[in-house]
């Protein structure tokens, strides 16, 4: 099997789900689920839109599921052909990671169905499937293709008012409940052969019915083409839809496919890892990349990328810190302008932020934990159902994950030290940096007996300790955001005047002058052994195995955090949070620090999110933890392949792809085995290469100039591209 192709050889309806994650097609405005054509909503299909969203009665706010423009549905002698349910020969579906096509073949004895399909990364709007027969007997068949309006939602229905429309186009439109947005999808198809044909408006959607006999040994070929819009895009977006479909079936599957190839190249030119060694690694490496690549909004210059892309309705549809501390890496350092479009997703929601904290009695930014649009918060105060009681449990990220503002700082400064680009920071960059600090200047506490300034009550990246104080890693990047606000006086230094007038407009002289008194005052954490403790009180809770708080549980899907999961009371961490603050500020810290902590927190870690083994994977190439860097480095890059992670949270599903880890991939082979960093505006690497590669090759971008990595056994090298 090529290292570009992920391949399955069977059909198992209990992996559906799962499988429609891994075998995503997708292009930063929609992903479409990799199941096949013919699935009902029990095998979740889904043509999910990026920024768009709609909320049910008092159900989760979450994206919109367009309707699906390819559903196709073959009868032969009268019986469908259904995967799951009408017994198959055999089955094989595959994505190509290079190109972006899922292709499917399956075999139902009188008739194997072949399909390729793929979401086109050359135009943003359009879907298109070759959906191929051939048939072993003679006999009648049934041909149905169209827009199937029974869609799956997690917490819908979104769409109401369906229209149809029946021309040389078949076109299906609706609005979204909430801020009545019109959803359009049209679909052409192009055959190679002649049919009866009738259209059929039914409850479930608009359909060609296609008709003829066929004869042992025909092969008979269906092309699709779909345009899908909404009114956020174009002001007729049926309109829009429908051209789209047939123009591209005037050009023809083939010179759509040649586009949306060419497309891919170019993407990779720009960032592919090139591996030698270990092919395991390589086609894990390629679906990271893939992942990551295929969800990133490059149709748009403000969106940013859902936690678990586009790949379904999980996690809201929101954004979180994953975009500025797990996607942001590959993308600043391969293709700024996507880095820049998350970022101005946050320049553009700073409203929304200043307005959350007004409500929580602060001043400044406090943005949002799971981010929908306009940065209106979608994190409610019950995030998990528990799973004896069925009762929801209250949690406090919305309220205390106050690390997101200086994420998103650490990001902007990252931005600007990568890129040496000052133009984000000047068009709304430098205002959301201030805006964060005086948040935490207003959040931070003073003790009464003491010169030390605290935060209290916050919750860090492990979210099993709730409502702890001076947790390192929030405390770190909060002073990382201090830094960055007095730091920009600097990076405008040759424009005195105008950064003035920028702090008079904010009316931020007297926060500025407060700026470097808090710096100084931020509580430093304990340190024990040379251990840093996650937050005040931590080397109190009880000191166990991970496997004693596991066998704790009474159910597996049971909560580890909250009130009262079996992790709270215990040393036992979710994900990397001392060891993350490490991983961010490699240079504060020497190796044997480094070593101390990631020997004390790893064994207490579940990696209960997948945010986690990639930061400890970071930190254990800095310190030559080579072995143990390549299984968290596999773990990592593996997720969306072999389809593991988390399925749920007490009751509520999250399954999805993972582009957290699929960035973190990027980042260990980047930022760990080569050891890139900026230096003063420059590249420069410290290689880390495990024993199983002989070589690794990137490309990147830095300082503006374009750049080639190399790094062998041997050593490294950064040459011009
Ligand atoms: C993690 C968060 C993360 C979120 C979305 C949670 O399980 O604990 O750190 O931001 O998932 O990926």
């Amino acid at each position: 099997m090529s290292n570009w192709v992920l391949e399955k050889r069977s059909f198992d309806s209990k992996e559906a789900a799962a499988d429609g994650n891994r075998f995503l097609c997708a292009n930063g405005y929609m992903g479409l689920r990799g199941v096949v054509e013919e699935a009902g909503p029990s095998l979740f299909p889904a043509v999910t839109l990026a920024g768009v969203y709609d909320q049910y009665q008092d159900r989760w706010r979450e994206p919109v599921n367009a309707p699906n423009s390819l559903f196709m549905q073959l009868s032969f002698n009268g019986l469908a052909m259904t995967l799951g349910e009408t017994e198959a020969v055999s089955h094989c579906q595959t994505l190509d990671y290079r190109h972006g096509i899922f292709q499917r073949e399956t075999d139902f004895g009188p008739v194997t169905v072949s399909s390729q399909r793929f979401v086109s990364m050359a135009e943003t709007h359009l879907l298109a499937d070759r959906y191929e027969m051939r048939f072993r007997s003679d006999g009648e068949m049934t041909l149905i293709a169209g827009i199937s309006t029974d869609i799956w939602d997690i917490n819908g229905p979104h769409l109401f008012d369906w229209q149809f429309r029946a021309g040389e186009a078949l076109s299906a439109w609706a609005v979204t409940g909430e801020k009545r947005i019109t959803v359009a999808a049209a679909q052409c198809v192009s055959l190679d052969f002649e049919a009866e044909e009738t259209v059929e408006q039914r409850a479930s959607g608009l359909f060609r019915v296609l008709k003829r006999k066929v004869k042992a040994g025909d092969t008979l070929t269906v092309s699709v083409f779909s345009g899908v819009y909404t009114s956020l895009d174009d002001a007729d977006p049926v309109k829009a839809a429908e051209r789209l479909s047939l123009q591209a079936k005037e050009k023809g599957f083939a010179a759509c496919i040649r586009a949306h190839r060419d497309a891919w190249e170019t993407i990779w030119e720009r960032c592919e890892i090139v591996t030698e060694g270990d092919e395991a690694a390589a086609l894990a490496l390629h679906a990271s990349q893939y992942h990551l690549n295929c969800i990133a909004p490059r149709h748009a210059k403000n969106l940013s990328i859902p936690a678990r892309g586009l790949s379904g309705q999980t996690y809201k549809g929101a954004i979180f810190w994953d975009s500025e501390i797990f996607f942001f890496p590959m993308f600043v350092y391969t293709q700024p302008e996507i880095a820049k479009s998350l970022l101005r997703y946050r320049i553009e929601t700073l409203s929304g932020a200043l307005k959350k904290a007004a409500e929580y009695g602060y001043r400044g930014a406090f943005y949002a934990w799971e981010s929908q649009e306009g940065g209106e918060e979608g994190c409610t105060n019950f995030n998990v159902v528990d799973v004896f009681t069925h009762r929801p449990v209250r949690t406090y990220f919305r309220d205390k994950q106050i690390h997101i503002s200086a994420d998103i700082a650490y990001a902007l400064r990252s931005y600007y030290d990568i890129t040496g680009d000052r133009t984000l920071l000047k068009d709304g960059g430098a205002r959301v940096i201030l805006e964060c600090a005086r948040f935490y200047l207003s959040r931070a506490n003073g003790h009464v007996d003491s010169e030390q300034a605290d935060f209290a009550d916050v919750i860090g990246p492990d979210e099993y300790h709730e409502r702890v104080t001076n947790n390192a890693f929030t405390n770190r990047m909060i002073r990382h955001c201090l830094e960055s606000a007095l730091l920009l006086k600097d990076i405008f230094a040759d424009q005195p005047e105008a950064f003035t007038a920028l702090l008079q407009e904010m009316e931020y002289e007297k926060d500025w002058q407060l700026l470097p008194a808090l710096l100084g005052r931020i509580r430093e954490p304990r340190v024990k052994n040379g251990v840093v403790e996650q937050f005040d009180g931590y080397f109190d809770l009880e000191d166990c195995f991970l496997d004693t708080v596991r066998s704790r549980l009474c159910d597996p899907r049971e909560y580890w955090g909250g009130d009262h999961g079996v992790a709270g009371t215990t040393q036992i961490i979710k994900q990397a949070d001392v060891i993350a603050m490490m991983a961010l500020f490699p240079e504060a810290f020497t190796d044997p620090e480094i070593d101390v902590n990631w020997r004390y927190y790893e064994p207490r870690t579940e990696h209960g999110s997948s945010l986690s083994a990639c930061m400890y994977a970071l930190t254990a190439c800095r310190v030559g933890r080579l072995d143990e860097a390549w299984d968290l480095f596999m773990r990592t890059a593996n997720i969306d392949v072999v389809g593991g992670g988390k399925q749920w949270a007490g009751e509520i599903y999250i399954g999805g792809t993972h582009p957290a880890s699929n960035g973190g991939a990027w980042m260990i082979a980047a930022l760990g085995f080569a050891g890139l960093r900026m230096k003063n505006g420059k590249p420069e690497i410290h290689p880390n290469l495990p024993k199983q590669l002989k070589r690794l090759r990137f490309p990147i971008i830095a300082g503006g100039e374009r750049l080639m990595v190399e790094v062998t056994p041997e050593g490294g090298k950064i040459v011009q591209a």
